[in-house]
């Protein structure tokens, strides 16, 4: 059946106008304004409200064996929530650990996610270990669609990789045009700080922060960025979260280094004084690269305008209340993640468009097109555009809530931004034309989403390919 959104006002990264959209199947066919449908038609009235691309994440883990435990989410779960949120496709991080194999780890998280998921996904590619298999293995991972691999400087000893592996693991990249996204802070530092302050009997979340200082991230985002220059591969540091991370990302852009730069929700709103709360309170704040003074907030956000920040993720990861307090004795020991799957668009719009610190074409972008450039999902994503997937977002600018875990569909029993007030909510949200979210509820297809099977496009020889 075909879909008329009648009367909104579209929004993407360049343009704002009114008009209506015609979805035929699972493409957009038509915009203009008084579009006349096919008989059968279902008609959304969208006056009033902005119409959007489909969000994008591309940030998320959902199947984690991560800290003695597994994430909370299902595919099932997370897809819901990612769509009550206005988020249609995220990119999740296939994460085997060092000891585990990578190709049957690629499978595994293929498995969990087929037939599971109610929006589209893809992956990025872990590579927590360089051995003799690797290069074959990676190869055959990106000829299957996986276009983008991920590296992660930290968690010594169960993700992390060596200076070597870096080396060859951005060597291989590069030759097959592959984007590596990568968590930079230094594992070692990390490790020693942390045996010190145990020993100093300092074993809550508020000593989660002082562990890893910021200069600790500013030295891996920095070491990354030398290892792209040498190796002239294109790199992606994610979920930054500091002023000197950002000056050195800042600095290795401006010497031409392919680098783009993530930073996630949490970052946005949250400062280290939520991790710094006692017990529970501040085990539900713990992540990495951690919650920082609040001096940061400001910082990242005229980063994001500026687009030296070139997209918001969320590092979207759920443990619960007893999971946090696996690390009840020492905070190294606390499972490291706060969701955001469900929160990311109405927060960014909220804080940011709201409040005038982002651009609403800017805040599009962010969200959704530059993801969908960065890791080879536009056209199709990413855009309103006659021939693109209707993934699309009617969005009520006027809807007034407040953040609750009694309400969220997230499968988790707390939420880290409880309270928090929202002005907007998506009311429709389709995937490839079909309305998956009406007004809040999920009322569509639980099997609808599927992997979004990617090309390289970062190849040495040729320029930057994003604006
Ligand atoms: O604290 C975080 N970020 N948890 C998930 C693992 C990661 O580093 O992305
Ligand atoms: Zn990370
Ligand atoms: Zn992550």
């Amino acid at each position: 059946m075909a879909l008329l959104i009648k009367g909104g006002e579209i929004v993407t990264a360049e343009s704002r106008y009114h008009s209506d959209i015609l979805v035929n199947g699972e493409v957009i066919s038509a915009i203009g304004t008084d579009l006349v449908a096919p008989p059968d038609t279902e008609v959304i009235d969208a006056s009033g409200k902005l119409v959007f691309p489909g969000f994008i994440d591309p940030h998320v883990h959902i199947h984690l064996p991560f800290m003695a435990t597994f994430a909370k989410d299902t595919h099932a779960t997370a897809s819901k929530a990612a769509l009550i949120g206005g988020t249609t496709t995220f990119v999740e991080m296939c994460c085997p650990s060092r000891n585990d194999d990578a190709l049957d780890g690629y499978h595994l998280w293929k498995q969990k996610a087929e037939g599971n998921s109610a929006c589209d996904y893809a992956f990025h590619m872990a590579v927590t270990r360089y051995d003799a298999k690797t290069d074959a293995q990676l190869r055959e991972i990106v000829r299957d669609g996986t276009a983008s691999f991920k590296i992660f400087l930290a968690y010594k000893n169960f993700f992390g990789v060596d200076d070597e592996e870096m080396f060859r693991t951005l060597t291989l990249a590069a030759e097959l045009g592959v984007i590596t996204t990568a968590h930079c802070e230094n594992a070692e530092l990390v490790s020693q700080l942390q045996q010190l302050l145990l020993a100093e009997g300092k074993t809550g979340p508020e000593w989660h922060q002082p562990s890893r200082p910021e200069a600790v991230e500013a030295e891996g985002t920095g070491r990354f960025a030398t290892f792209l220059q040498q190796t002239k591969a294109t790199g992606y540091v994610v979920h930054l979260s500091c002023a000197p991370a950002l000056r050195a990302a800042v600095d290795a852009k401006m010497r031409g280094v392919r680098l783009f730069v993530e930073s996630v929700l949490p970052h946005f709103l949250l400062d280290r004084t939520y991790a710094e709360r006692a017990g529970i309170e501040g085990m539900k704040h713990i992540m990495s690269p951690p919650l920082r003074d609040k001096r940061n907030l400001q910082v990242l956000w005229d980063a994001l305008q500026a687009g030296l920040i070139d997209s918001v993720g969320t590092d979207h990861c759920p443990f619960d209340t007893e999971q946090k307090l696996l690390g009840a004795k020492a905070f190294t020991q606390i499972p490291n993640g706060i969701p955001g799957i469900e929160e990311r668009v109405n927060l960014m719009w909220t804080y940011g468009v709201k409040r005038g610190l982002l651009d609403i074409h800017r805040f599009v972008d962010a969200l959704s097109t530059r993801p969908a450039r960065l890791f080879g999902l536009a056209p199709r994503k990413g855009m309103i555009a006659i021939g693109s997937d209707a993934d699309l977002v009617v969005y009520d600018p006027h809807y007034r809530g407040t953040i609750s875990a009694r309400t969220q569909h997230t499968n988790n029993d707390y939420n880290g931004f409880e309270g928090f007030a929202i002005e907007c909510r998506p009311s429709v949200v389709t995937v490839r034309g079909k309305v998956q979210v009406r007004d809040g509820a999920f009322v569509g297809q639980p099997d609808r989403g599927r992997m979004l099977r990617r090309e390289p496009q970062y190849f040495k020889s040729e320029g930057p390919h994003v604006r």
